[in-house]
């Protein structure tokens, strides 16, 4: 049983497979491949500008201060690593299924199923958190042309009753809880406008991938116009003000510092801030629509995650040089928020940024819509979810259950979930699905170069990098003087909610235990590594990504690690003996 665990499938085994597939869809139907280099750069900044930028880019800003650009350079930088072993993969194995179909080749049966797992909460709880988020703007647009929807169904029943059991000073929580129509003792709060978008995007991707395509594009070029135009308004009012002083605000001690709240504040955004970037790897589960996958695929993905990387930069500065970084505090329309009257008073950009915010998640709801049941279909394929996953509807030819399905998986939790919960899960299976994709780069058979095909540069690591992590270790220990000792010491003293007994002993030791982890794995790399010459840069991927989950709490791990232990509950029952491979044997 143990290596029927890691049993892999072979490379040219999945292509010919989704191509048999491919074929026998409806006498050769099957999905069309009508995308471009275009349309896939297009479908990545879809998938990447939406909530992150327009919604949790504000309380990013307040955990972090202007310091937060660092973080976004860091996960920039995470990302483009990752994106490179995304495209290596995507050029080798160019059929749906993303990571998963990767992991599958790579480290073998269960690894797969697991990511395959993951992947839900990036792609289908992931929407829910943008759905929300689009329902905060559609809400307080509609508001700005005298349209009001009754409080209790434009927020989520646990944000309303967390709001009252807090006491917060967020009236329009505490009214919808008062206000809510009561039946059977159950109060009737819910995200109207959430569920119906939700509604809308089901049948939109049900309807097929080039109407899909159609409305999206549109709706890139018309998001990115109005983002550029918030960088030209608000640095040229950064200039006219000349409010520099904002990017170096003062600290509680009351000295100017570009990190306000130190290194670790600027980290305690990370969830935010990676959900940002989120997306560029939906790109890689199109590969069945793309015309010319080896090529167009990879090239999409860092022509996208250039644009946004760049556009997130400029955001923030723009957002933290306006005005001081505290005013972001529980600010969800962060974007249009800088140009109310008390700040840059500008009405008519207020008025332009809230549309765009709601066509800007619209396109990313739309993308990763579509990319929940491609994941779906190729582990039907493979016998790890039932056969109904991989019917393609006959006159549109989409994947017509899993669409069906993926719409009530996002739908019914908008019902009783929120918005912080649904971030941090997403963010946390998003880094897991990476790290395994980077990881998975390194187990591969390395190939011969193809011309026209992507293959990530070979730089040998052998000793660049046990020389890095070595090297940094030494310059931590030298500049961050104790830094090594503290992580052992656990002396939580410092720790004001610790000490205020708000949370336990676990949760406020987390980062220790995370950072212990990550520096103990990057010695362990940096030996196998010397002894095996793994290629540099999906090590960089590995280890970057690996840092970013050491900023995730105590929750967030066991939230998402009783997720895993579900899917494996799900697996052993159905999965595993249902199997191509198992069949095979
Ligand atoms: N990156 C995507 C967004 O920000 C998920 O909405």
């Amino acid at each position: 049983m143990p290596s029927s665990l890691f049993r892999t499938k072979n490379i040219d085994k999945i292509i010919s497979d989704a191509a048999i597939a491919e074929e026998s869809a409806h006498g050769g139907g099957g999905l069309k491949r009508v995308l471009t280099l275009k349309d896939l750069t297009f479908f990545g900044i879809a998938a990447i500008l939406g909530a992150g930028s327009f919604s949790s880019l504000g309380e990013a800003c307040f955990k972090g201060g202007p310091g937060v650009v660092i973080l976004f350079i860091i996960c920039g930088i995470a990302c483009a690593f990752t994106a490179f072993c995304y495209s290596e993969f995507a050029s080798r194995i160019p059929v749906a299924g993303s990571a998963y179909t990767y992991a599958y080749a790579s480290f073998g049966e269960l690894f797969a199923w697991i990511i395959g797992w993951a992947l839900v909460m990036e792609y289908s709880i992931g929407n829910i958190y943008v759905a929300y988020s689009w329902s905060d703007y559609f809400t307080s647009f509609l508001h700005r042309i005298n349209i009001s929807i009754p409080d209790y169904l434009t927020c989520s029943y646990t944000e309303s009753h967390k709001a009252v059991l807090e006491h917060s000073s967020n009236e329009e929580l505490i009214n919808a809880w008062n206000t809510a129509p009561v039946i059977s003792g159950l109060r009737i709060i819910f995200d109207l406008p959430a569920l119906l978008i939700n509604m809308l995007i089901t049948y939109l991707v049900y309807r097929g991938i080039k109407e899909s395509r159609n409305f999206s594009n549109v709706m890139v070029i018309l998001k990115l116009a109005v983002v550029i135009l918030i960088i030209l308004v608000g640095g040229y009012y950064i200039f006219a003000n000349n409010s520099f002083h904002n990017w170096f605000p003062e600290n509680n001690e009351h000295i100017q510092s570009f990190m306000p709240n130190g290194f670790s504040g600027v980290m305690m955004a990370v969830s935010g801030v990676f959900f940002a970037y989120i997306g560029f790897d939906a790109v890689s589960v199109l590969a069945e629509e793309s015309k010319n996958p080896q090529r167009d695929l990879p090239r999409g993905m860092a022509l996208s995650l250039v644009i946004c990387t760049i556009i997130y930069i400029l955001l923030a500065l723009v957002l933290t040089g306006v005005t001081n970084y505290r005013n972001f505090e529980n600010v969800g329309d962060p974007l249009a928020k800088i140009f109310e009257p008390k700040f840059l008073n500008i009405a008519w950009m207020q008025f332009l940024v809230s549309i765009c915010a709601v066509v800007a998640m619209t396109s990313v709801l739309l993308v990763f819509q579509m990319g929940q049941p491609r994941i779906w279909m190729s582990m039907s394929r493979d016998g790890l979810l039932p056969p109904v996953f991989q019917k393609v509807h006959k006159k549109y030819n989409t994947p017509s259950f899993s669409t069906i399905l993926t719409g009530l998986v996002v739908g019914v939790p908008i019902l009783f979930t929120d918005k912080t919960f649904v971030l941090d899960f997403t963010s946390i299976a998003t880094l897991f699905a990476f790290v395994l994709v980077c990881g998975g780069v390194l187990l591969i058979p390395k190939k011969e170069k193809v011309a026209g095909k992507f293959t990530i540069p070979y730089i040998n690591g052998k000793l660049i990098f046990p020389a890095m992590i070595i090297g940094t270790m030494i310059l931590l220990q030298i500049f961050a003087k104790g830094y090594f000792a503290g992580l052992f010491n656990f002396d939580l003293s410092g720790n004001a909610d610790y000490v205020a007994g708000k949370i336990s002993f676990m949760d406020a030791a987390i980062t220790n235990i995370s950072l212990i982890i990550f520096w103990g794995l990057c010695l362990v790399l940096s030996v196998i590594t010397f002894s095996k010459n793994y290629s540099l840069i999906p090590l960089m991927g590995l280890t970057s990504c690996l840092y970013l989950l050491t900023g995730m709490t105590k929750s967030n791990w066991v939230w998402f690690i009783s997720w895993l232990l579900i899917g494996l509950v799900v697996y052993f029952l159905y999965g595993y003996r249902k199997s191509k491979l198992a069949l095979e044997v």
